[in-house]
């Protein structure tokens, strides 16, 4: 058992705010039930209070507690996916309370795969409310260092459950009306969804932000971020060091070709970059399918033109 445990439920049920580890990302947790606990996460990250929080759960049998009118599809994926790195949008039931839903009348719900989560989760009993553990527009933490590095002792606890495995966010599905769409691209890929439910899986294209995480500009560095092809790369390099610029490299290329690999050392390189005082990260986009959709749409948010 993890040594910190014991307190970081204590502290869930004082109100307080823990971080620990997920398969997918860190996550900074608080009892879902308990507005001013909640309150206190929007307060740490800085985040706009209208979004909407996923509530992690011990397992799949609690969907029915915090969800209603649950589709079949809902319990065809928990079964599939659940624990792991999945979050379905349901319409809430009335456990799941505005300060989580941001007001929406839908809630997110997901079962990570985390012996150290779910060990905080079985201990708690309730939901908690656990968006990734780091400031509102910046890349999410993979390490328990990352999370110290930026809260430090802001934190009353924070688990240690090692280097995330999976290494991007939850996959986000939304069951919540008549059509399944893809809100958020993540570990558990389009094409095993697609399987699973045997029908295609739009990726939310209305334009209209269903989830924040959908703004243009997230998970940045702060090291500028370029999209190149791998033909134009050393070009690219070249032309920056001339200017004067520190100038890193990011494609799939350099971690094997492999896309596990590359998503679960994506966000720790991003911070490594700044570390090391980086101006510009050229990236190359992986293809599409499979956990390069996630890869490539993060990338694509790192790089996207940022508010000023
Ligand atoms: O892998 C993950 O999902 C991690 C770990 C900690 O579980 N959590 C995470 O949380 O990435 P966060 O808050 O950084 O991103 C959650 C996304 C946000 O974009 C939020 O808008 C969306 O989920 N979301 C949550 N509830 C929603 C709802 N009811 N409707 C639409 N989007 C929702
Ligand atoms: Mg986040």
């Amino acid at each position: 058992m993890h040594a910190l445990l014991p307190t970081a439920i204590a502290l869930l049920q004082a109100g307080e705010v823990v971080a620990f580890p997920t398969e997918t990302v860190y996550g900074l947790g608080a009892d879902a039930s308990n507005p001013s606990a909640v309150s206190k996460i929007f307060e740490l990250k800085g985040r706009p209070k209208n979004h909407p929080l996923i509530v992690h759960l011990a397992d799949a049998e609690l969907l029915q507690e915090w969800a209603r009118d649950i589709p079949n599809s809902a319990w065809i994926l928990a079964e599939e996916f659940w624990p792991g790195p999945l979050t379905l949008i349901l319409k809430r039931s009335s456990r799941a309370i505005d300060a989580v839903t941001g007001g929406f009348d839908t809630v997110g719900l997901r079962v990570p795969a985390h012996p150290v989560a779910l060990a905080l989760l079985h201990g708690f009993g309730g939901g908690v409310a656990a968006p990734s553990a780091n400031r509102f527009g910046a890349v999410s933490p993979t390490t328990a260092q990352h999370v110290r590095d930026e809260f430090g002792d802001a934190l009353a606890a924070i688990l240690d459950g090692g280097a995330c495995e999976v290494g991007v966010e939850s996959t986000i599905i939304d069951l919540s009306s008549g059509t399944p769409a893809l809100l958020r691209p993540g570990g558990v890929t389009r094409e095993e969804l697609e399987e699973t439910l045997r029908i295609s899986i739009p990726l939310n294209q209305s334009g209209k932000v269903r989830s924040p995480g959908q703004l243009a500009s997230h998970y940045a560095p702060k090291a500028e971020v370029i999209l190149v092809s791998r033909a134009e790369a050393a070009e690219h390099e070249l032309r920056l060091n001339r200017e004067g610029k520190k100038v890193a490299l990011l494609t799939e290329h350099a971690h094997d070709a492999n896309s596990q690999a590359f998503a679960r050392s994506l966000y720790a390189a991003l911070r490594e970059a700044d570390a090391r005082g980086v101006d510009v990260l050229l990236a190359t986009l992986p293809n599409e399918h499979g956990l390069g959709l996630a890869i490539a749409d993060r990338l694509k948010k790192a790089a996207a033109p940022r508010p000023s």
